[in-house]
This record gives C-alpha cells, sequence and structure tokens, in this order.
C-alpha cells in the first residue's frame, strides 16, 4: 500500500506506482468515481494480467485514462466534433468516450471491438501519476469481477491483495459511481453506462441521446454494444432485494420487513436513505442497517452506495434489502446499480404489503398471500 493521501509528500509514492507501471505491473489507483486497476494500456502482457487479477471475461473491454484531451484522443482514428465538445465541457471528469480505435490500441484493451473508451480522470493523484508515467493506462475497476466497485483504498486490498503489485491509496473517491460511458461512433450519441455525469448534463449539450439498456438490447437481437452490460455487477453475497414504488408505500414495506427481521431474529441487512432510517426509528448502531444519506442528495447516496453493499455483506446476513432510490441526476444512476445489483429482484412495495410477505418467503421464494 502506497499512501498519496497527501499530496505534498505523495510524489515519492507516484515515482514508485509509474516504475512499477513501466516493468509492466499492475497499480491500483485512486480517480474521482472509482478505484481503477491501471497497466501500461501500450503493453499486451500487462493487459492480460488485468484479466487475470480481476477475474474478468476476456471480451469485455477497458477503458484508456489519460491525462489530457489530445493524449486521449490520440488512441484514436479519428474524433467526432461531438466527442470534442464532450471533453471541452466535461473533460477532466467522469465521463468516458467510445471512439473508432486506432491501429496501434491492442486488442487487450478493446475486447476485439474496433472501438476504444477514453477518459481524462478529475482526481490528482491520477492525473500526476499518469504525467510521471508518461503514457495511456488502460483501468477497470479495481474489484474482483462481479463485486462492487472499490471507493477506498480498502476495498481494493479487500478483493486483490496478492494478486497485484501495489495499491495508491488517495482515500475515498468522490463521485462513488463509475463514469458515465458514451458511444459516440454511431450517428446518434448512445449512452451505454449511466454513471457519474449526469445524464441530464449530457442532454444540455447534445440534445436528445440513446440510453442502452441491457432488456432493450435483448430485445433488438443486436450485438450488445456494450459488452459490460452482459454480466453480473455490483453484486454483494447475500441476495438483495430493491423495493420499489411510490415512496409511502417503499417505506410501510420496509417497516414491514425490518419488523419482521426484529420479531423473528433474523440476520437482515438494510440499505436506506436517512429519511426512512428516521421514520423506521432504526438504531444507530444496529451493525446490519446501511443509511446511504438524505434521499433529497443523490450525490451523497452515490457516494456513498458500494462502501454500504460492502459494509452490508461483511456483516454476513441472509438477506440484503434495499429502499429503491430513483429521480434525477445521479439518482438515476443509483437506481440502475441497485437494480443490476439485484438481478431483477425487484420488489413491489404495495404487493409485499398486500400480500405481508416475510423475510422467510423472500428467501424461500414463497409466493405468500
Ligand atoms: O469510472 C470509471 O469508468 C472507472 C475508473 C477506474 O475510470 N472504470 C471502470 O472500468 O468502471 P470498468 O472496466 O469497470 O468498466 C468499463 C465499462 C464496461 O462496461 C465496458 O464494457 C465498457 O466500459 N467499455 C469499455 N470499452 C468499451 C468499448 N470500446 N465499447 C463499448 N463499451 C466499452
Ligand atoms: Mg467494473
Amino acid at each position: 500500500m502506497l499512501s498519496a493521501t497527501d499530496l505534498a509528500t505523495a510524489a515519492k509514492a507516484i515515482d514508485e506506482a509509474a516504475e512499477i507501471l513501466r516493468r509492466g505491473g499492475l497499480v491500483a489507483f485512486p480517480t474521482e468515481t472509482v478505484y481503477g486497476l491501471g497497466a501500461d494500456a501500450r503493453d499486451g502482457t500487462a493487459l492480460r494480467s488485468i484479466y487475470a487479477a480481476k477475474g474478468r471475461p476476456s471480451d469485455n473491454p477497458l477503458i484508456v485514462h489519460a491525462a489530457d484531451a489530445p493524449r486521449a484522443f490520440s488512441l484514436a482514428e479519428s474524433v467526432a466534433t461531438q466527442a470534442h465538445m464532450l471533453a471541452d465541457a466535461f473533460w477532466p471528469g467522469p465521463l468516458s468516450l467510445v471512439l473508432p480505435k486506432s491501429a496501434e490500441v491492442p486488442d487487450e484493451v478493446s475486447g476485439g471491438l474496433q472501438s476504444v473508451a477514453v477518459r481524462v480522470p478529475d482526481h490528482p493523484v491520477a492525473l500526476a501519476l499518469l504525467e510521471r508515467f508518461d503514457g495511456p493506462l488502460a483501468a477497470p475497476s479495481a474489484n474482483l469481477s462481479g463485486r462492487p466497485s472499490p471507493t477506498s483504498a480498502k476495498h481494493v486490498w479487500h478483493d486483490l491483495a496478492g494478486r497485484i503489485d501495489a495499491i495508491l491509496d488517495g482515500g475515498e473517491t468522490g463521485v462513488g459511481l463509475e463514469s458515465t460511458v458514451v458511444d459516440l461512433t454511431t450517428p446518434i450519441p448512445c449512452v451505454l453506462r449511466l454513471g457519474g455525469l449526469p445524464l441530464e448534463s449530457l442532454e444540455r449539450l447534445l440534445g436528445d441521446v440513446e440510453v442502452a439498456t441491457k432488456l432493450r438490447e435483448t430485445d433488438t437481437g443486436q450485438p450488445v454494444r456494450s459488452p459490460g452490460l452482459k454480466y453480473r455487477h455490483y453484486a454483494p453475497n447475500a441476495p438483495l432485494y430493491v423495493l420499489i414504488g411510490d415512496r409511502r408505500t417503499v417505506v410501510h414495506a420496509l417497516s414491514q420487513l425490518y419488523r419482521d427481521a426484529k420479531d423473528k431474529g433474523r440476520r437482515a441487512g438494510f440499505l436506506l436513505t436517512q429519511e426512512a432510517a428516521n421514520l423506521l426509528n432504526i438504531d444507530p448502531s444496529d451493525r446490519l442497517c446501511y443509511v446511504l444519506g438524505p434521499l433529497g442528495n443523490p450525490d451523497a447516496v452515490a457516494r456513498r452506495l458500494y462502501a454500504g453493499l460492502r459494509y452490508l455483506d461483511a456483516g454476513a446476513p441472509e438477506v440484503i434489502v434495499a429502499e429503491g432510490i430513483d429521480g434525477s441526476g445521479l439518482g438515476r444512476a443509483v437506481a440502475d446499480r441497485l437494480q443490476r445489483a439485484a438481478e431483477g429482484s425487484l420488489l413491489q412495495a404495495d404487493e409485499v404489503l398486500a400480500r405481508g410477505t416475510t423475510l422467510r418467503a423472500l428467501l424461500e421464494g414463497i409466493p405468500s398471500g
């Protein structure tokens, strides 16, 4: 673990990390979104070791990080006007652009596609590392494949200790969700992954944009445009259920399941907003409850989402129940991640109330009523 929390003393740690990368090693580093697992984007062998360390399917391409827009765009065969507009407006920042790849980009980066995703991260440690290394870094999120993305060096350590060469510790990440991925290789820009840059910000600049969902890709019978959409993601070990519906009903259903857990002594984890925690009168010392933050502050909720999933999971619950989050800005990306983590286990809150659903019924798959 190399400490880079204090930038004044981080220079030595960053030098060491750059040296490891030059030798073809793997270094986890902080970005403003989540921690990335970096390797030299020009070195096929180093790139293959990223897939091995994460247990990542080899057809899931990597995002390449660069210190500035010109260096990011040098990896593309051509750069659409819209790419320049987006880079001017949002880089450095939580936005990845998919562009036609230049011949120099190795297949290990693009997972066999003819495109490459690039971004300029907005984090002093990431930018200093990119400058020091003086080259592009491919970096997926620094978690074991399928686990929630890491928002602290401790999370990286938990998943990847012994599998990678170093971790640059830059403290907790600010955004907490991965970058928004926009495909600019088609006439209409298409959001392949909602993320740290709100959809509204993109729409203000581009007008209407398409938003790809796993469902829609399958419906149309077209090949999946973002291979990442195929795989299970962000999942805790315990089965996760997300309660959806109107706010009042969701809070009532949460309350029913929370009381059931307490009455029956069941180990159920609860992931919820401050408002719901207040209404349910939750004991602040309850190890199996994690408060994400105020409902009216989706940025705060996003920042704590993955830490919350990991925290609850570490308490080894039988089941985790999450309050469905909705709305605009990062709220929409949070909803997307929760739904993926739950793998479709969405519970209609009004049905939970009408049927008097219990945790036992959930766990045993009993259609109670
Ligand atoms: O915020 C982030 O984007 C973080 C930090 C470390 O930068 N990185 C990250 O990488 O989340 P990863 O590998 O966990 O997710 C990359 C996503 C995947 O869904 C992948 O399929 C998609 O981007 N992707 C990468 N290259 C692509 C390409 N050429 N075409 C379509 N999708 C691509
Ligand atoms: Mg990832």
